[in-house]
């Protein structure tokens, strides 16, 4: 298939668009940019379409698709909405919220993967929310990555992933926050269970609803057989091709392991700006990675999957990270570190 990509200027109008809505109404796939990461789009009411989204993303077919909406009441044609809902809309949306809500027949199963719910947001990015409206058909996408390694965050990683896959790639530079949407689900009852960390943070959903609970798969790994709220928390995730191993523990002890490790061992180093100096001067020949600074989690968030994806070309044996805190944004930066490390964390 060829690929036709699209850069977007600074300053655009929607006529640089029309092509790529016009490919999403008529069934095709196009790679767009979102505040999150890059999601890989086609017209979530078409059965052939979204089942074509799982082709290209190598992507397990009982693992649900986020149908991207141009405005938060549009969540009413294919959802049964409530008060809970409109809270977190007023207050979060447009913007890196995704809401699990029961689904209306008019969302097609393969569009959720029959489930009996469908998870919707409402982007807040330029090009996103001017795709969905020229296309005049709500977008399903998964993160546009090949299914298991980390999400893309630039155009670069999605060329790397997807060229040759879909039909359009529209470029609109880097990804502000670098790390996919907080996704919640609300009960019939009302309550809300955080089902994926995010840039929103399970406090500041608190402040409007109330108790959010936080499903156990967010940090915990799941047992074999154990029942899951989100399909996609049971597959292995974000991985690179080498291991990663993330550390916890004193500054000192971090760095006398390293150097053991190195002897032996090819090592790359994912870091705080505050530790670069003594990692630099303690292992001279480790590949180092400078993650921000220890309170920015921002900057961490936007930096991850780069730094992933990069680590994996230098081909070492193995990837150190810092463990993060499971609080604010640091729970989003633990649920996808965890994942991407296959849990094995080295406490000290
Ligand atoms: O930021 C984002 O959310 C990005 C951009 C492109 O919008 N999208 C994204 O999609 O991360 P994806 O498919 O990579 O992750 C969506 C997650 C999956 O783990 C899936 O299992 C879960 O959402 N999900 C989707 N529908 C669901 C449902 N009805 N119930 C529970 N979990 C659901
Ligand atoms: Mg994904």
């Amino acid at each position: 298939m060829t690929t036709k990509i699209i850069s977007i200027p600074e300053v655009f109008d929607d006529s640089i668009l029309i092509e790529a809505a016009h490919a999403i109404k008529q069934g095709r796939l196009v790679v767009f940019p979102t505040e999150t990461v890059y999601g890989l789009g086609a017209n979530a009411t078409d059965p052939k379409a979204a089942s074509e989204i799982y082709r290209a993303k190598g992507r397990p077919s009982d693992n649900p698709l986020i149908i991207h909406i141009a405005d938060p009441r549009d969540a009413e044609e294919y959802t049964y909405t409530n008060e809970t809902y409109y809270r977190l809309a007023k207050a979060f949306m447009p913007g890196p919220l995704t809401v699990v809500l029961k689904a209306k027949s008019t969302v097609p199963q393969e569009t959720r993967a029959s489930l009996p719910t469908v998870a919707v947001r409402c982007p807040s990015h330029p090009v996103a929310r001017a795709l969905i409206r020229l296309s005049g058909v709500p977008i399903a996408a998964p993160s546009a990555n090949i299914s298991g390694s980390p999400s893309a965050t630039k155009a670069e990683h999605v060329i790397d992933d997807m060229k040759g896959r879909v039909d359009y790639i529209i470029d609109g530079g880097d990804s502000d926050i670098g790390l996919e949407s907080t996704i919640i689900k609300i009960e019939d009852d009302g309550s809300v269970t955080m089902l994926r960390p995010g840039k929103i943070t399970a406090e500041e959903i608190s402040g409007i609803v109330g108790e959010v609970k936080l499903a156990a798969a967010v940090t915990d790994k799941l047992m074999e057989g154990e029942k899951v709220l989100s399909p996609g928390m049971k597959y292995k995730h974000y991985a690179p091709k080498s291991p990663l191993f993330l550390l916890d523990g004193d500054m000192d002890k971090i760095v006398d392991y390293l150097i053991q490790r190195s002897k032996t061992k090819n090592i790359a180093v994912i870091c705080y700006s505050d530790d670069e100096n003594i990692i630099d001067q303690s292992l001279p020949d480790a590949k180092i990675y400078v993650f921000g600074n220890k309170s920015d989690e921002l900057t961490q968030a936007h930096l991850l999957f780069d730094i992933l994806r990069l680590a994996d070309k230098e081909n070492c044996d193995e990837i150190y990270a810092p463990l993060p805190r499971k609080h604010g944004i640091g729970l989003a930066l633990y649920n996808r570190m965890i994942r991407a490390a296959a849990y094995q964390i080295i406490r000290m």
